[in-house]
């Protein structure tokens, strides 16, 4: 007889958590699984709910409704036993700018209740590990956004966690910064860890084992990166015309309905859809102008948000 095979246990679940603010829906339902070792992201405009999601997720938000199982435990009835597995780095930075980046650490190590040898040596391996150990002595408010922004992670990690919460970790960086910080969370997640990110950056997310979609409260859309930008199709035929109305009617037939944004028409086009250079040809004559290119997140978001 073959072995039986198991399916791992997903080291996250939730199912059908909503919470409203008064009359605001902050989020209407969410139901979301996560992988042990998997990096997932949370992607949406302001007021999506994302934050909201991330504090009922991390026992911070009471959900009015739904179940939350984290690392075995149950976010309502359990929360100490859950607050033990996760780690959390908040939208806004939780470090004190007065104290050293090794005094943030030395004290959140001590909250949770760590062995100070212990605490010692993980503050040792974090600020290795996010490039800061030579600047352990400074204030915080010494060090650059992107060198406070890796402190916030390494205070989420201090304790080992299993699952990390990350709630726009990247956002007011600029592109080196942002980078570092990926290449971080990279390896973080290489050593087993759960990751679960919230950004606005669509090519960042790229990243990401999945990446979810949220609007008004919801998911509107999830998957592999990689999946969905393959199931638009193999191009993006943009083009911006004095005529929309007509070039969507006429390319309409061959390529299917596009996706209208003023003057501007979007085509998600398979290369076997159309004769493509004969098209580029024809059409240039007649469009402000006219871009041929690969699809991205950004397309895949579009056409989630305008079907
Ligand atoms: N404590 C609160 N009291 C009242 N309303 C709230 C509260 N927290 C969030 N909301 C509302 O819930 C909705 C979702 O907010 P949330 O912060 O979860 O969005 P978000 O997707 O994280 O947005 P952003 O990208 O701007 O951070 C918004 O309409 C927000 O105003
Ligand atoms: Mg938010």
């Amino acid at each position: 007889m073959p072995p039986a095979t198991t399916t791992p246990q997903p080291v996250l679940t939730a199912h059908g958590i909503s919470k409203r603010y008064g009359s605001r829906v902050a989020v209407e339902t969410l139901d979301l699984e996560l992988a042990e070792g998997e990096l997932y992201g949370l992607l949406g405009p302001n007021g999506a709910g994302k934050t909201t999601s991330i504090h009922m997720l991390s026992t911070l938000v009471r959900p009015d409704r739904g179940t939350i199982r984290v690392a075995g435990y149950d976010v309502l009835s359990q929360p100490v036993q859950v607050r033990a597995q996760i780690g959390l780095v908040f939208q806004d930075s939780a470090l004190d700018r007065t104290l050293s980046a090794w005094e943030n650490l030395l004290f959140c190590g001590q909250l949770y209740n760590m062995e100070s040898a212990h605490i010692k040596q993980n503050i040792r391996s974090c600020l290795q590990l996010f490039k800061l150990w030579e600047r352990r002595h400074e204030p915080v408010a010494n060090l650059s956004g992107g060198m406070r922004r890796a402190l916030d992670i390494a205070r989420g990690v201090l304790h080992r966690p299993r699952v990390l919460f990350l709630d726009e970790p990247t956002t007011g960086l600029d592109v080196l910064n942002r980078r570092a910080i990926w290449n971080f969370l990279e390896q973080l997640r290489q050593t087993g860890l759960t990751l679960l990110l919230s950004t606005h950056y669509l090519e960042e997310a790229r990243n990401c084992n999945r990446v979810a979609f949220m609007r008004e409260g919801r998911i509107i859309g999830s998957g592999e990166p990689g999946a969905l930008i393959h199931a638009l199709g193999d191009h993006v035929l943009e083009i911006d015309t004095p005529t929309p109305a007509e070039h969507a009617r006429r390319l309409g037939s061959t390529l299917g309905t596009p996706i209208r944004l003023d003057n501007r028409l979007l085509f998600a086009v398979r290369s076997d859809q159309a004769d493509l250079g004969a098209l580029q040809r024809n059409l240039r004559e007649e469009v402000h102008s006219l871009q041929l290119r690969r699809p991205d997140l950004n397309d895949v978001y579009t056409w989630i948000n305008c079907p």
